[in-house]
């Protein structure tokens, strides 16, 4: 075997990483060409190394599909979560969602970092933020509550929490940080997925964006003074929440929303006298 015609497990990720190769491209993007004298040869790459790559690609497709059918299982108890919520209280706990499944690349970058074993069951052992669900609250009372219904639904089996709310990172990042496992259920039957769920106030929110985006500008290695600037921000950013909630309850008082419920009641019932009313009159 001449060293050209075999392709190594470099190729393989890098080719496989590009995501949304077809089978053809997978067979010819690792062909070889050698020279002979005068003369180009191409050389096809090893039959099985060539197997095996198709089936890596064929897994890691499927754990990508069951991850962003995980996602979507995911925002739909959060959709649910959040109408009954305004049915019942008439307030929205919650400003906005969002969720992404991560790349492939991003997958394999991981994997490769960790060390972790490159087959799709290591992978799904060890990687547990391949989904990924991002709820922004309006308070933090909010997030609590939300974290606390999520996880407490029959189906969902909690992994790991993490408040970083209560003991936010030297930085001070804060959040809610919740691993769960939820069954999507395949033609197959069920498999469990596991999601991570981020929960956060607005103000945490907006602080975590702009300290991601600086720490990526600095590769890691953030200046002395914006360290500090953004610890100072993190902190603006917790009493703002405090006074906001504050603001919030005292606006609304313990009994408001039993009163806008009272009210509604009062209307349902005058609408029911008249249609019992109209009902009585055309018999
Ligand atoms: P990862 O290897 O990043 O997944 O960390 P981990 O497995 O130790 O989990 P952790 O709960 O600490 O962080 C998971 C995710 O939370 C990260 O991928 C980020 O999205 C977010 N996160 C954690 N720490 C920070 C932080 O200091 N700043 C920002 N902006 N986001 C953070
Ligand atoms: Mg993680």
């Amino acid at each position: 075997m001449t060293e050209v015609s075999r392709l190594n497990a470099d190729d393989v990720t890098t080719n496989i990483a590009s995501q949304g190769i077809s089978t053809r491209e997978a067979g010819t993007s690792t062909m070889r060409t050698q020279r002979h004298g005068g003369q180009v040869r191409t050389v096809r790459p090893d039959p099985e190394l060539l197997a095996f790559a198709r089936q890596m690609r064929d897994d890691f497709a499927r754990l990508q599909m069951e991850h962003e059918f995980a996602v979507d299982e995911v925002l739909t108890k959060v959709s649910i979560l959040q109408r009954e919520f305004m049915h019942l209280h008439q307030y929205n706990p919650i400003e906005h969602v969002t969720s992404r499944v991560k790349s492939l690349e991003s997958i394999l970058q991981k994997v490769a970092k960790r060390g972790i074993d490159w087959n799709p069951q290591a992978i799904r052992a060890n990687l547990t933020d391949i989904a990924g669900v991002r709820i922004t609250c309006s308070f933090i009372a909010d997030t609590h509550r939300i974290l606390k219904t999520l996880t407490s639904q029959t189906d969902v089996k909690v992994i790991e929490v993490k408040d970083y709310i209560a003991n936010p990172k030297p930085n001070g990042y804060k959040s809610l940080h919740a691993i769960i496992e939820i069954p999507v259920f395949l033609s197959t039957g069920p498999v469990p997925v596991t999601v991570e769920v981020q929960i956060r106030t607005i103000a945490m929110d907006f602080w975590a964006s702009l300290e991601h985006k600086i720490y990526y500008k600095y590769d890691g290695a953030v200046p002395d003074r914006l360290v500090a600037d953004l610890s100072d921000a993190a902190d603006a950013a917790e009493q703002l929440d405090r006074r906001m909630e504050q603001l919030h309850t005292e606006v609304r008082g313990a009994g408001s929303s039993a009163e806008a419920a009272d009210t509604s009641d009062e209307l349902e019932e005058e609408l029911l006298l008249r249609l019992w009313q109209q009902s009585r009159q055309n018999t």
